[in-house]
């Protein structure tokens, strides 16, 4: 079973959305599972504090390296295969990739920060990988956690009904998805393009991967050119020759 652990100072926010839908079904179903962890429950005075004024000075509060390594140790010792991974903004921005790299792993153990952020010696002595959500700042990482849980969790075998599988979606393979349409036929003086009421597969295939071609370029230059700079790539390889070629000789 694919298990995701989360730390956190706000274990009420889990499951949160994840109970219900999709995720919800998968996890009465047991083909996942959820539990997080309430870091108060590892300090040590009677306070239950966390957190900490951040060396140097400044503004805010520090989560404490002493406090987050007991929980984490707890949560997930040594032995543990599944990654640890810290919310951050200043994290590896989640992609697709790595969401179906998790999501075929075991599971994940998940550190939310809070306040300022975490103790920089506990994200080195316990290795954790930060991973961000997008160019923006939460007040916390449990929304972080949240989706990408989320993203893992509808991957799994079993989660996404067959027609709806991920497949085609955006990111895929490289493209971002086409445009959908559906009945009714006309709406508000505009009607589903022709092609897809045309019965004739073939067309539709590439209409869609022309519209998907054109969205990718239009709004996301940067997977446009990743997209192409692939694509040369498997151009290239496809007309490598298989066996090099001879060396001429002198005779
Ligand atoms: C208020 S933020 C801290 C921001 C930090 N001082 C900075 O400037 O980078 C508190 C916590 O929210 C989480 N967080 C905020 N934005 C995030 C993002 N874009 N992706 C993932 N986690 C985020 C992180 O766990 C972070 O430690």
């Amino acid at each position: 079973m694919w298990r995701a652990d989360v730390i956190t100072i706000f274990p009420e926010m889990f499951p949160g959305p994840l109970g219900a839908s999709l995720a919800g079904k998968a996890r009465a179903n047991g083909i996942w599972d959820l539990a997080a962890t309430d870091l108060r429950d590892f300090a040590t005075d009677r306070h239950r504090s966390v957190d900490d004024t951040p060396a140097g000075g400044g503004p805010g509060m520090v989560l404490r390296a002493d406090v987050l390594a007991r929980a984490i140790d707890a949560i997930a010792p040594e032995h543990d295969p599944r990654p640890r991974l810290l919310t951050s903004p200043r994290g590896k921005p989640l992609t697709q990739a790595r969401v179906r790299e998790l999501a075929a792993g075991p599971g994940v153990v998940i550190v939310c920060g809070r306040f300022e952020g975490v103790d920089e010696r506990v994200i080195a002595g316990r290795n954790l990988e930060e991973v961000s959500i997008g160019d923006y700042v939460l007040s916390g990482g449990e929304l972080a956690a949240l989706v990408l849980i989320d993203a893992c969790v509808r991957l799994l075998p079993g989660v996404m009904g067959k027609e709806a599988s991920g497949a085609e979606e955006s990111f895929s393979d490289g493209l971002l998805e086409y445009p959908h349409y559906t009945r009714p036929q006309l709406f508000e003086g505009r009607d589903i393009p022709p092609v897809l009421v045309s019965g004739d597969h073939g067309r539709v295939a590439a209409w869609r991967r022309a519209e998907a071609e054109r969205i990718t370029r239009e709004r996301r230059p940067d997977l446009w050119a990743k997209f192409r700079e692939a694509d040369l790539t498997r151009m290239a390889d496809a007309q490598a020759p298989a066996i090099p070629p001879k060396k001429a000789t002198d005779g």
